[in-house]
C-alpha cells in the first residue's frame, strides 16, 4: 500500500506510522526524522534545514521533495511505503503525484488523524524523544519509559525537542491550519481521504487506522 498520513503537530502521526508500517509491511517516511538524523550527522542539509525546523517553519520545497524523492528511490519503498509529515503543503503534494505519475504508480489512501488543538499541547508539552532515532518516541504520562529519560529501544537518552517549546508550537499549529490542511481538500478530490478521530489509547487509535485504510484498499 502507498499511504500519506496527516495531521497535527503531535496528532500522533509518528506513533501510528511505526505500527501501521509494521503491520502493513511497508517503510514508514518521515521527512521530519530525517531531518533530525541529518542534523545530529552535522550533514550539509542539515545545516539547511536546522534553522526552519527550530522555529517552527517549513523547510524550503525544493530541499524537501528532492530529499523525500531520494529516500521514496529506495529499493525498499518500491512496493509501497507510509509518507509521514509529507506532502506538507500543495506544491508537495503535486510535486508527490508528479513522482508517482512518473513511476506509473498512484496513493491508496490518506489518513488523516483529527485530534483536538488542546489535546496536542499536553502531547507535545509531555513528548520525550530519543537521541538516536526520533522515530522513538515517549511521553511522560501517556507512554512513560521504563527507566526516566532513558529510551527503551536502544538505552539513548531522552530530550525534548527544540521545536516542543510553547511559542514554536503555537507557529507549527498555524503552518498547519495555513500549508498542510488544504491539502486534504487537494486529495478529497481524489477521493483518497480517509479521517479518523485520534482520541483514545495508542492501539485503540491504531485499530481504527486499519479499519479505514482497508476501507480504502476496497475503494480503490
Ligand atoms: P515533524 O517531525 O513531521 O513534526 P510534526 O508534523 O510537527 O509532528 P510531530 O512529530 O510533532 O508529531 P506526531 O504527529 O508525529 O506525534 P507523535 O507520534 O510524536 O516535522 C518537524 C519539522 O520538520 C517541521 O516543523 C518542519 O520544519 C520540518 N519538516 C518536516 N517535514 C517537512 C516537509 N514535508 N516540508 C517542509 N518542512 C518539513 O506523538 C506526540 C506525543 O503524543 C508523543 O509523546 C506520543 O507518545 C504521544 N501520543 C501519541 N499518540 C497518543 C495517544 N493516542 N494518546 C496519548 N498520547 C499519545
Amino acid at each position: 500500500m502507498r499511504i500519506v498520513l496527516v495531521g497535527p503537530p503531535g496528532a500522533g502521526k509518528g506513533t501510528q506510522a511505526a505500527y501501521l508500517a509494521k503491520n502493513l509491511s511497508i517503510p514508514h517516511i518521515s521527512t521530519g526524522d530525517l531531518f533530525r538524523a541529518n542534523i545530529s550527522q552535522g550533514t550539509e542539509l542539515g545545516k539547511q534545514a536546522k534553522a526552519y525546523m527550530d522555529a517552527g517553519n517549513l523547510v524550503p520545497d525544493e530541499v524537501t521533495i528532492a530529499m523525500a524523492e531520494d529516500r521514496l528511490d529506495q529499493q525498499d519503498a518500491a512496493d509501497g511505503f507510509l509518507l509521514d509529515g509529507f506532502p506538507r503543503n500543495e506544491q508537495q503534494a503535486r510535486a508527490l503525484d508528479a513522482y508517482l505519475d512518473r513511476k506509473g504508480i498512484r496513493l491508496d489512501g490518506v489518513l488523516d488523524l483529527e485530534v483536538p488543538e488542546a489535546e496536542v499541547v499536553k502531547r507535545i508539552a509531555g513528548r520525550r524523544t530519543c537521541r538516536n532515532d526520533s522515530a522513538h518516541v515517549f511521553h511522560i504520562e501517556y507512554k512513560r519509559p521504563k527507566r526516566d529519560n532513558v529510551c527503551d529501544e536502544d538505552g539513548g537518552e531522552l530530550y525534548q525537542r527544540p521545536d516542543d517549546t510553547e511559542d514554536t508550537v503555537r507557529n507549527r499549529l498555524e503552518v498547519y491550519h495555513r500549508e498542510t490542511e488544504p491539502i486534504i481538500d487537494y486529495y478529497k478530490q481524489q477521493n483518497l481521504v480517509v479521517t479518523i478521530s485520534a482520541l483514545g489509547p495508542v492501539p485503540e487509535v491504531t485499530k481504527r487506522a486499519m479499519e479505514a485504510l482497508r476501507h480504502t484498499q476496497h475503494q480503490h
